[in-house]
């Protein structure tokens, strides 16, 4: 009996530190940030890498839109996988995975995809749509039929714009052309610009969808008014 009462004492300052993962200045088991590999969460991940070109919450930035429910829906999410991990060569849009020499692992960049999809995409919204992949050839003389039937009201007839349409610069300045490649260019025209007036591939004239053909053709007729110098107002043979 005696015995037993003796060893309470004890039992109880062992109780004490069973509890006690973490006295003071000893670090605990789990760093107390996470390791920027192990970050999960959409919303943190998306702020961190994607805001700063595509805008807070996927609209507003200098690239194309990401909340836009249409062209989640049509790129789907294998194109949008790989674009996020390889980036798109020789333009401004990044590759994530390690092997591109991004910072982020593969589980991180489907996370990213995931959340796109699951917070902005609207499914079958694409339905009827044009193929995803741009050709890289095309009918340019086509191509201009189909921006003044499908794009002169808005972007102006020789693509100069249309302030009263909502459009202040030229869809023909070299600059621009030189920053987006030909599938980003198809990307804006099936996909639209909703926040910013720019319509889908089947409301540029009601009624009239755009072919596959009709957007292959444009986005040529468009990247064909390319310059060899962008930026220049000489080119290098005229000092
Ligand atoms: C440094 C700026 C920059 C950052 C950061 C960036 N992007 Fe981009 N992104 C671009 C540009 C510019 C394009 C258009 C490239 C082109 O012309 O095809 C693009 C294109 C894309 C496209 C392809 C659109 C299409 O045509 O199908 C997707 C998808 C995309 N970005 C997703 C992301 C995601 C997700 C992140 C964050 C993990 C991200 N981007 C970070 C600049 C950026
Ligand atoms: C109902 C008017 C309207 C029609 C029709 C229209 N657009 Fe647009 N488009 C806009 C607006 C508004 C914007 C966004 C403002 C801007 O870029 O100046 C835009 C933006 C764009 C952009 C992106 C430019 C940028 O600065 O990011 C491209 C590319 C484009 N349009 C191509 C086309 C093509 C090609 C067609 C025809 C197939 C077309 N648009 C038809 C109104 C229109």
């Amino acid at each position: 009996m005696r015995r037993r009462f003796a060893l309470l004492p004890l039992s109880v300052v062992c109780l004490l530190f069973a509890g006690c993962t973490n006295l003071p200045g000893k670090p605990g088991f789990r760093p107390e940030t996470l390791r920027p590999d192990q970050t999960m969460g959409f919303a943190i991940l998306y702020k961190n890498n994607c805001s700063a070109c595509h805008g807070d919450h996927g609209q507003g930035g200098a690239a194309i839109p990401l909340n836009n429910p249409v062209y989640l829906d049509w790129a789907g999410k294998q194109h949008i996988l790989t674009v996020v991990e390889n980036g798109v060569a020789g333009y401004q849009m990044p590759g994530f995975a390690a092997g591109s020499g991004g910072l982020l692992t593969g589980a991180q960049v489907e996370a990213i995809v995931n959340g796109m999809q699951s917070h902005w995409a609207k499914p079958g919204s694409s339905a009827g749509a044009p193929a995803y992949p741009q050709p890289n050839s095309g009918n340019v003389a086509h191509g201009q039929a189909v921006f003044t039937q499908y794009c002169a009201r808005c972007h102006g007839a020789q693509g100069e714009g249309n302030p009263a349409a909502g459009v202040t610069g030229s869809i023909l300045n070299p600059t621009y052309l030189s920053l987006i490649s030909k599938q980003g260019l198809r990307s804006i025209i099936v996909a639209g610009m909703p926040g910013e007036g720019m319509p889908d591939w089947k409301d540029d004239v009601a009624g009239k969808p755009m072919t596959d053909a009709d957007v292959t053709d444009v986005v040529a007729w468009l990247a064909s008014h390319r310059v060899a110098n962008p930026g220049q107002p000489f080119s290098p043979a005229h000092p």
